[in-house]
This record gives structure tokens, C-alpha cells and sequence, in this order.
């Protein structure tokens, strides 16, 4: 009898909860739209499409926030600028983590870097030494790598003039010197071209699929070959990381902190302790420092070439605005002298050129968020741990807010009130808003501006071999950015009256 009464009040709790949870179920908003998927895979057969422009075709049908399930995990793409301010300022907080696969998880130490960290105090704590030591406009030495790098690409054209030269090629370099100097100092040819080799391993293994990502229990599916290239690839990066890390703590130890050259390697070294562990203390270890390596390298090498690749391209693909760009340099600056920075800001045409650019290839296509809660968005549920991806290059061609979206029209930022990529103007974002927004900025539009402007006012370019600017090639691949496919080819010859080298 006793029993009986005990269980009546534990039943009816029972009934209640199971009630409640079925009532919430039932009112839970639904997911946004999407097209239907499979059992257990979803929309895994849909994989190649999660390229910018794949998705911006699927927008067409779905609509501005869509929803697919990949496995178990489920990814909202966002494409227009109306939701784009939903996820990236109004709850900006809800999607200020990152996704991470296993490979990016085992690439950075666990996340122990600034861009794939979650949102919280470990990433505030790397972002705020990040953009105070590492990106600060203070940190006089990258900016004059910047300009050192540039002066020597000015030479070499120059040397090569009325020759094809590979644009692309060009400007890859000089990207990767750059940042190659800015990170490390001044290093022999061979540790670089080691380490471009590390970088292109790494991109490889960051893009590569893996249907563990998706179904965990199918891991030891691993056609790739990821079990033993992770591993490989994070064995090289440690050898050659920890030897620049010994060479400049020797060099430390020699001349203690008197170096006026400091390099990021430098600065870092300032908070690094070999048991350290990041706190409020900002102590740095060895394996933070060489995340956040990575982190420059593969923020400001790819996006600033290709960006300056596709200047060049749509330039030429448009010789009237070729025509204008350059009138606008011999009128400002003279033929008489190279560009300073100082010009800059006088060169109005100029500055359009870099926005609409930065518009129609945004050098970071989809930017990749995740949700840290249950949200609601427009009326859509947003399950907790989803994968958001804001399409930027489909909200930066968007047709309710950009006149002929698709065209190369650098006039269009001459107009009143143009949107400018700061990061309040919804419909143009190439360096992202909110939280996660890009901290490398100033330096990668800096390094973008000074290249072009000094081959567009140091030299005149043709296409070659009698090619008309109709047939330049203006396909792009996709990965973490989405540079030409084809590498522009151009005949330079000198433009000044002045020698340049
Ligand atoms: C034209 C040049 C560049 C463009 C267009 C660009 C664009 C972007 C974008 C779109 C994001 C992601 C925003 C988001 O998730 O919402 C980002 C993040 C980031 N960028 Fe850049 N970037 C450029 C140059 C650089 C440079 C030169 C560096 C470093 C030297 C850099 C370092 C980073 C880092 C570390 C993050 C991750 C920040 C975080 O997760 O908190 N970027 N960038």
C-alpha cells in the first residue's frame, strides 16, 4: 500500500515532464527551409555545393537563411545582408564560436590559437595580444616589410619589362615575404621554401573531407589518409618552428631586449614560458605561439594576394577603369616619382578600386561561425553547435542592394552614402563584423593598396599575345579563399621618368 502511494506522485512528475518537453517540442519554431535530406546522412550528398557560389544558387531557391544536415551536424547558410545583421549583430554572441574539424582541431594545438578558438576569455585574451603586439599599426616593422617587399617586387618587374609576367606568381610571393618577414625576420631562401611547403600541406589537410567530421562513428573510414598526414604535417611544423623559437631565444640571451628589429617571434617571446599556461598573466607556451603563427600565415598571405591578383584582373578585363586608375596617378602623384604613402588618401578613384574588389571577390568568400545555444532567427529555430556559414561573396553581390551586382563598376563608391567594409554596412562585408571580425585589417589593405598602387603607377600593362580583355579567364577556385583559378599573365613596361631601381 505504501508503495502505491510513493509511486503516484513519481508517475505523475513522470507524466508532467514528459508532458512539458512534448508541449515545448511541439511550439519549437521550425528549422529554416532547406531541401530535404536522407536518413542519417541528410544532405551529405550536397557536399559539393557548399562552395560560395553553390550556396548562393541554393539562396535562390531557399532564401536568405537555409538549412542543411551533414550527418549529424546541422549547417544554416546565411546569404543575404538582413540575416548576415541578425547573425553577425544582433546575436553576435550566440555565434561568435568556430566550427572545427579534427584536422583544424589537431592542426592548432587544440584550438589554442586566436582564429579557431571559441569565443570566450582564452580567445579575448589572444585576440588582445594579437591586435596590440602583432597587428597594432605601432608594430612599426610589418609595415616595413611592407613596403621593403613591395620596392623589391618594383625592381624585379621592372627588370623583367616587355616580358609576360605571371601576375599571380608575383604577387603570391610577395605576400608570403611579408608576412614571412613580419612573423620570423630576415631567413634564408630554402628555410622559406620549407615552409611554403609546410603551409600548402596544411591547407591541403584543413580543406580535405573527412566523414568522421559528419558521422564520428565511421572515423576509420579515412580514404585521405588523414591518420598519418595530420600527424606528419604537425611533426614539421614543430621542427621548424621550435628552431626558430631556440634561434631567438639564444639571440635573446645574447643581446637581451635591446633588439630594436623585433619580429612577431619577438614579441611573443616576451609572455612565453615553457610551463606556462594562458591566464591572466598572458603567458604564452610554445604551442599558443605557433598557433598564432599559423593564424598570420594563413590570414594575411593568401587573402592579400589574391585579393591584389583579381584587382589586376578586373582592371585589365575593364580598360576604361584602367584607363581612369592610372589618369588618376599621373595627375596626383606625377610621372616624375613613385608613389609614397602619404599619396594615398588623395587618390579617390583609386580607393573604389580596392572596394569593389573587396565586393565582387571578397578574399575570404564564406566566413564560418557556430552557434553556442537553441536560438531563434526570424521566426527559424537554431539548434545549439550549429554551423553557420555567412556567404560573403553572395551578400556582397546582392540584388536588392547593389545596382547590376554583378559588374565591375568602381564609380558605384563614388556616390554619397556607398557603403563603406568597416562593418556596420550589412551588404558589403570582405572582412567580416562583430566579434570575429578580421583583426589584420589595416595591415591587409595596406600590403593590398601599396602593391597595386605601384603597379598600376610604375607600369603600363598589356595582355599578351594580341589576347582581348574579353578573354581573360575570371573563374576562381574555392578553399579558405577563392584566388583565380588561372594566374593572370601580363607584359609590363615602364611608365615614370624616373628610374626604378
Ligand atoms: C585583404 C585582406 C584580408 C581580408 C579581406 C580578411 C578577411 C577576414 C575575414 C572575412 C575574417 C573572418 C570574419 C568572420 O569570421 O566573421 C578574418 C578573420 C581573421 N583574419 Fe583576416 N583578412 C585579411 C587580412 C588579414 C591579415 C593581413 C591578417 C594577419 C596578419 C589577418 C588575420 C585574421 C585572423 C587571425 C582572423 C581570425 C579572427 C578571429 O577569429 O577572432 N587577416 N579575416
Amino acid at each position: 500500500m505504501d508503495s502505491i502511494q510513493f509511486s503516484i506522485p513519481i508517475y505523475a512528475l513522470i507524466s508532467l515532464s514528459t508532458l512539458f518537453f512534448l508541449v515545448a517540442w511541439l511550439r519549437r519554431k521550425p528549422l529554416p527551409p532547406g531541401p530535404m535530406g536522407w536518413p542519417i546522412i541528410g544532405n551529405m550528398l550536397m557536399m559539393d555545393q557548399l562552395t560560395h557560389r553553390g550556396l548562393a544558387r541554393l539562396a535562390e531557391k531557399y532564401g536568405g537563411i537555409l538549412h542543411l544536415k551533414m550527418g549529424f551536424s546541422h549547417t544554416i547558410a546565411v546569404s543575404s545582408p538582413e540575416m548576415a545583421r541578425e547573425i553577425l549583430q544582433v546575436q553576435d554572441h550566440i555565434f561568435a564560436n568556430r566550427p572545427a574539424t579534427i584536422a583544424i582541431t589537431y592542426l592548432t594545438y587544440d584550438r589554442v590559437d586566436m582564429a579557431f578558438a571559441d569565443y570566450g576569455p582564452f580567445w579575448r585574451q589572444m585576440r588582445k595580444l594579437s591586435v596590440m603586439k602583432l597587428f597594432s599599426r605601432k608594430r612599426a616593422e610589418s609595415w616595413d616589410s611592407v613596403r621593403d617587399e613591395v620596392d623589391s617586387m618594383v625592381k624585379s618587374t621592372a627588370v623583367n619589362s616587355g616580358s609576360p609576367v605571371n601576375l599571380g606568381e608575383l604577387v603570391f610571393g610577395l605576400t608570403h615575404d611579408i608576412i614571412y618577414r613580419a612573423a620570423f625576420g630576415s631567413i634564408s631562401h630554402e628555410s622559406k621554401e620549407e615552409f611554403i611547403s609546410i603551409l600548402q600541406e596544411y591547407t591541403k589537410l584543413f580543406g580535405a573531407f573527412n566523414l568522421a567530421d559528419f558521422i564520428p562513428w565511421l572515423g576509420f573510414i579515412d580514404p585521405a589518409g588523414l591518420n598519418t598526414r595530420l600527424p606528419a604535417a604537425r611533426a614539421a611544423l614543430d621542427r621548424f618552428i621550435d628552431k626558430i623559437i631556440d634561434d631567438h631565444l639564444t639571440k635573446r640571451e645574447k643581446i637581451g631586449d635591446q633588439n630594436a628589429d623585433k619580429d612577431m617571434v619577438d614579441e611573443m617571446l616576451e609572455f612565453y614560458s615553457v610551463e606556462g599556461k594562458v591566464n591572466e598573466a598572458e603567458i604564452l607556451t610554445r604551442d599558443n605561439i605557433k598557433a598564432i603563427i599559423m593564424d598570420v600565415m594563413f590570414g594575411g598571405t593568401e587573402t592579400v594576394a589574391s585579393a591584389i591578383e583579381w584587382a589586376m584582373t578586373e582592371l585589365m578585363h575593364t580598360p576604361e577603369a584602367l584607363k581612369r586608375v592610372q589618369q588618376e596617378l599621373a595627375n596626383v602623384v606625377g610621372l616624375e616619382r613613385q608613389v609614397e604613402e602619404a599619396d594615398l588618401e588623395k587618390l579617390t578613384y583609386f580607393k573604389c578600386v580596392i572596394k569593389e574588389t573587396l565586393r565582387l571577390h571578397p578574399p575570404i568568400p564564406v566566413a564560418l561561425h557556430k552557434s553556442s545555444a537553441d536560438t531563434t532567427v526570424m521566426g527559424y529555430h537554431i539548434p545549439k553547435g550549429s554551423r553557420v556559414m555567412v556567404n560573403a561573396y553572395a551578400i556582397n553581390r546582392d540584388k536588392n542592394s547593389w545596382e547590376d551586382p554583378n559588374t565591375f563598376n568602381p564609380s558605384r563608391f563614388l556616390q554619397n552614402g556607398a557603403p563603406d567594409f568597416r562593418g556596420s554596412n550589412y551588404e558589403f562585408l570582405p572582412f567580416g563584423s562583430g566579434r570575429r571580425s578580421c583583426p589584420g585589417m589595416q595591415l591587409g589593405l595596406y600590403a593590398m593598396e601599396m602593391a597595386l598602387v605601384h603597379l598600376l603607377h610604375c607600369f603600363t600593362w598589356e595582355l599578351p599575345d594580341g589576347m582581348k580583355p574579353s578573354e581573360i579567364d575570371m573563374v576562381d577556385v574555392f578553399g579558405l579563399t577563392a584566388p583565380k583559378a588561372i594566374r593572370l599573365v601580363a607584359v609590363p613596361t615602364p611608365r615614370l621618368l624616373c628610374p626604378l631601381y
